[in-house]
């Protein structure tokens, strides 16, 4: 099945890439959430494959939602995809997105993947067998101080029912060495499983756009909670990831955020 997952990501991504800078037919969500054509393509793709090889399996895809097979309501398994993590930076021709794709079983995500297609860079994880970059084996970074870190954060579109999210960047500002704000949470949790990020935390995601990835950091040896330190739980709104060596540290500035209190 990783490998299904592996070739799937890698057909819509091209999708994606080979559709990146034409006129985009743009639709607005709800506020500033866009989805593009493309969004829609890649996830017409995603979905026809996994209907033709496994019909039973049940599918959570960002812009069709729960997606009802016959029979596949008592199935354990769960798709969970996000057909264009990135779209804001797509639809700008700004050159940061990706797929994700993964694979839940009875509430337990079993194997993720995420593909830059520009980059060609196809990230994968099974549960208990590691993470690779390209088929190479990745962990995360040894930075265990927070003022040497390279830390990762999003924005989620409703900032406006999250107004603390300014704190937290002002906070981790003052203390890490160097933030980035990249616009693809798929992207960021990856890159913090392969050690190009210390660090990542984000108010407002849901399911599709961590699903891969948070296997990947964990497969890589890294650590993900809520921000309290609890064990995440993908269908909630806020995720903090780390190496691990500097969880506690990251834990600390949310902590003492004006938004905490
Ligand atoms: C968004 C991106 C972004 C994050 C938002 C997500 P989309 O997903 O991952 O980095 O800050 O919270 O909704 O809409 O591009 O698939
Ligand atoms: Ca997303
Ligand atoms: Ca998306």
């Amino acid at each position: 099945m990783l490998n299904f997952a592996i070739q799937t990501a890698r057909d819509a991504g091209r999708l994606l890439a080979e559709r990146l800078g034409r006129t985009l037919q743009i639709s607005n969500k709800g506020d500033i959430d866009l989805v593009t054509e493309s969004d829609l393509a890649s996830e017409k793709l995603i979905i026809e494959r996994i209907r033709s090889h496994y019909p039973r399996h049940a599918i959570l895809a960002e812009e069709s939602g729960d997606v009802i097979m016959v029979g596949a309501a008592q199935s354990e398994w769960k798709w969970i995809i996000d057909p264009l993590d990135g779209t804001t930076n797509y639809s700008h021709g700004y050159p940061c997105f990706c797929v994700s794709i993964a694979l839940e079983r009875a509430g337990k995500v079993e194997l993720g993947v995420v593909y830059d297609p520009l980059r060609e860079e196809m990230f994968a994880a099974e549960r208990g067998q590691g993470a690779t970059l390209n088929e190479r084996p990745i962990g995360v970074s040894e930075v265990d101080q927070l003022n040497q870190a390279m830390l990762c954060t999003g924005f989620p579109y409703d900032v406006r029912q999250r107004p603390h999210f300014a704190h937290y960047f002002s906070s981790f500002t003052m203390e890490a060495q160097a933030i980035r704000r990249d616009g693809s949470a798929a992207i960021d949790l990856a890159y913090v499983a392969c050690g190009r990020f210390d660090g990542f935390w984000e108010d407002g995601l849901n399911a599709w756009d961590i699903a891969a990835g948070v296997l990947l950091i964990e497969e890589a040896g890294g650590k993900v909670s809520d921000f309290q330190g609890s064990p995440l739980d993908i269908y909630t709104p806020r995720v903090l990831v780390s190496n691990g060596l500097i969880h506690e540290q990251m834990m600390r500035v949310l902590r003492s955020a004006p938004a905490s209190h």
